[in-house]
């Protein structure tokens, strides 16, 4: 055991070393702190990383070099340096770093997460932005989410009545879950009070974890073989029960439409995986069926967990902040009325609702450092040499709180979006929590939808009192490397009906 421990740190070291003579003699590469051996710079990770990585970038600059173990990595932390990335640079900048759990079912080689830019891919975001996203596809199966949000609401009005305290984090999350299940294949995965909702929270959790969290052999790719820290294996078990599940639900739907008359009108269904069996059954695309359920995979994984703990993290800005809240419900109160539930059509005409939501994206990102990106071969920014295959990360957590950029950076204040156009769909590089340029998350559109209306359905007719424990203003989160974080402690609020 002994020889196998030294062996695999000798061969780190060497493996190190030479990685990073290589990187030493690409040119002159951005600034950044001292970086040990082997480790290089994991130890100033830190808890939450977004933020040691933006009190480094203070002393570095907005374009920071990294040794995370062997992977070199720059860190961008100003609006300037992200468009020089991801607009001027995009096409060399939109591969991804391959995580050692990302290979399990060989989803790498299928997924749209992990795919290069290539044909796939540009096929798979195709099929997004066109058909599975469109304002007339989401228009068309709001339906399918309207009758969601009232199961969240009735909820909230039977806690209302029982005098029930709300985890406000688990019914968002409940409610995530159901519209996405509903929008992608119109099934209902859980519900309020059921057993299966921590299973599923645990599921996904573990699964973005797994994902997206760099263990030791991303850190040291030369380990990925030896899986030292059994990663593979577990991500092979929870991608594994994903991945059958959606297969039975895809079997199912091709058996309906097989034994379904001709001549029977049965209604068609709205959801999205209609939407993919027709194209996989037309000419236009080539699309398996192992191929959509690799893409139901992705879609439901990437979009559960982040909106969820958005929608958490919002209205915990807004318990603390009860004048911001009042302001929100007066606007519903006026817009919608009061005994009139919201539509998505409504979102338009709800101005500091949507500067609400601007405001959570820009204070606590879910993804405050993006998704890793990767150089596809050497470019210069700024006079400094980015290598080939350098690691990108983009710490829009930082530039969120940039007191250059924003006034009181530090305090949730929706009012500063009033009077102001900047938005979040990647053309304004000051506020980019879902990216920007051609690796942008494809279900904004989506997203968009859900935060509002779920934020709106809580508040709309109830008034909110937090319990006690959590009257803390925890502005930290338990943050895992790049990904989505949910609050170190549960928004547990009472409810009552005005
Ligand atoms: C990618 C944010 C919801 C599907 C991303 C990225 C971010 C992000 C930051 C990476 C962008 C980059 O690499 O530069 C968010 C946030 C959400 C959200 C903040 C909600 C609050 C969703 C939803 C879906 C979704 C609802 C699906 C319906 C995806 C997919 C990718 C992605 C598939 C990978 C795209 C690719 O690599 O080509 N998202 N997202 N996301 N998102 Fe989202």
């Amino acid at each position: 055991m002994a020889f196998i421990t030294v062996f695999l740190v000798l061969f780190c070291l060497v493996c190190a070393w030479l990685s990073n003579s290589r990187i030493r003699k690409s040119g002159k590469l951005p600034p950044g702190p001292y970086s040990f051996p082997i480790i290089g710079n994991i130890l100033q990770l830190g808890q939450y990383p977004h933020q040691s990585l933006a009190k480094l970038s203070k002393t570095y600059g907005p374009l920071m070099s990294l040794h995370l173990g062997s992977i070199y990595t720059v860190v961008v932390s100003s609006p300037e340096a992200a468009k020089e990335i991801l607009q001027k640079h995009d096409l060399a900048f939109s591969s991804r770093i391959i995580t050692a759990a990302g290979q399990a079912h060989d989803h790498h080689k299928i997924s749209m997460v992990f795919l290069p830019v290539g044909s796939q891919w540009s096929k798979l975001r195709k099929i997004c932005r066109e058909q599975l996203f469109s304002t007339h596809r989401l228009v068309a199966s709001q339906g399918l989410r309207q009758d969601k949000l009232r199961k969240l609401r009735d909820h909230v009005q039977e806690c209302c009545v029982s005098g029930r305290v709300v985890n406000i984090g688990e019914v968002s999350f409940i409610t995530t879950v159901n519209l996405m299940s509903v929008t992608l294949f119109s099934v209902d995965f859980t519900d309020f009070g059921s057993d299966t909702t921590q299973e599923w929270k645990e599921t996904i959790e573990a699964l973005i974890d797994i994902v997206g969290c760099p263990n030791s052999a991303d850190f040291f790719p030369v380990l990925k073989r030896f899986d030292p820290q059994g990663i593979k294996k577990e991500a092979d078990f929870y991608f594994g029960k994903f991945l059958s599940m959606f297969e039975d639900i895809i079997n199912q739907r091709l058996e309906s439409r097989r034994t379904s008359l001709p001549h029977h009108h049965s209604p068609k269904k709205n959801d999205l995986l209609q939407v993919l069996l027709d194209i996989s059954e037309g000419s236009d695309y080539e699309l398996s069926s192992n191929d959509i359920k690799h893409l139901l995979l992705d879609l439901f994984v990437a979009g559960t967990d982040t909106s969820a703990s958005t929608v958490e993290l919002t209205m915990t800005e807004l318990l603390l902040n009860p004048e911001k809240m009042s302001k929100a419900k007066d606007e519903l109160k006026n817009v919608i009325g009061d005994n009139n539930q919201i539509e998505e059509a409504d979102i338009s005409r709800l101005p500091y609702l949507q500067a609400v939501i601007k405001e959570i994206l820009r204070y606590q990102p879910v993804g405050p450092l993006l998704v890793p990106h990767k150089s596809e071969h050497d470019v210069e920014i700024n006079g400094y040499t980015i290598p080939k295959n350098t690691q990108v990360l983009i710490n829009v957590w930082a530039m969120g709180r940039d007191a250059n950029l924003w006034l009181n950076p530090n305090s949730f204040e929706p009012e500063r979006f009033l009077d102001n156009k900047v938005d979040f769909k990647g053309r304004d590089f000051e506020l980019i929590p879902f990216g920007s340029g051609r690796r942008m998350c494809p279900g904004l559109p989506l997203a968009n939808r859900m935060l509002h209306m779920m934020v709106a359905s809580l508040i709309h007719n109830f008034d909110w009192k937090l319990e006690p424990e959590t009257k803390t203003k925890d502005g930290n989160t338990t943050v895992k490397f790049g990904t989505a974080h949910n609050k170190a402690v549960p928004l547990k609020a009472l409810p009552t009906m005005l």
